[in-house]
């Protein structure tokens, strides 16, 4: 076959191969998700683990993927466990949530990050650690959140005042947290939606 056909055949199959990604367990992977180099767009990478689908934080751990919004270009991840009889957070080893800067994804500002088990040092504006917070509500009605109790707890709503790619967590800090995308004040905790909304720059 003639060399230049040859690379042009090459060429056009990795451009159709460009296409979605197959789904994973029973969630669509819309493109530019990529859970393999043969499809999606491999910048933006997310893992199909045990039928599940799975984000990769800098710090090497794995959120599961709950949602997927591909015309609003924005994905939600579940918040990490607060381990059994403590107040810390399952990622707290790592410091909590970081994105990779130099990746196409960011924290929205649909979050409501509720803290818990703050230290009185971490004070500071925007934080609301007042009695009818966010974070008292969940405390108390929350039972992976018992151990929380009795200890300051504050929310923040997650703008651009603060990191995009960071919810940060760490002993003598706050160690423990949980996010709920879109809350609003009278919201009943029954119809909170947990979870950290990414947002992704869509593909030139
Ligand atoms: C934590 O508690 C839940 C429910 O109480 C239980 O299902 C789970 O296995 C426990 N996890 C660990 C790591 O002990
Ligand atoms: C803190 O949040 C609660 C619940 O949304 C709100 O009622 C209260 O006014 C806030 N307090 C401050 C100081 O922002
Ligand atoms: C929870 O965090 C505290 C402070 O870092 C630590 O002393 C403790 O060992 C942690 N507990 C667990 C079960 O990881
Ligand atoms: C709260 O955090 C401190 C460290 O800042 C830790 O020693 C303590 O065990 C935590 N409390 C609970 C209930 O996990
Ligand atoms: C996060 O990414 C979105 C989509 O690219 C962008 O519009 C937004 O400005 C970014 N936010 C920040 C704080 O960088």
């Amino acid at each position: 076959m003639d060399l230049v056909i040859f690379l042009l055949l090459i060429s056009v199959a990795q451009v159709s191969s460009l296409g979605a990604c197959p789904k994973c367990g029973s969630m669509e992977v819309p493109y530019p998700l990529s859970t393999d180099d043969s499809c999606g767009d491999p910048r933006y990478k997310v893992y199909c683990k045990n039928g599940g689908l799975e984000f990769l934080s800098a710090e090497g751990i794995y959120y599961e993927v709950l949602s997927i919004d591909p015309s609003a270009a924005k994905l939600v991840i579940s918040p990490p466990m607060i381990q059994n009889n403590t107040c810390n957070s399952s990622d707290l080893s790592v410091g909590g949530l970081s994105l990779d800067e130099n990746l196409p994804f960011n924290i929205s500002t649909h979050n409501t990050v509720i803290l818990l088990n703050c230290s009185s040092t971490i004070l500071l504006s925007p934080l609301n650690c007042s009695s009818n917070s966010f974070c008292r509500v969940y405390e108390d009605n929350v039972v992976e959140a018992r151990e929380c109790r009795n200890t300051l707890c504050c929310h923040y709503l997650k703008d651009s005042a603060m990191t995009s790619h960071r919810i940060r967590i760490r002993a003598g800090g706050c160690t423990a947290y949980t996010s709920v995308v879109n809350i609003k004040p009278g919201d009943p905790v029954s119809s909170w939606n947990y979870g950290i909304e990414l947002q992704w720059v869509r593909p030139s």
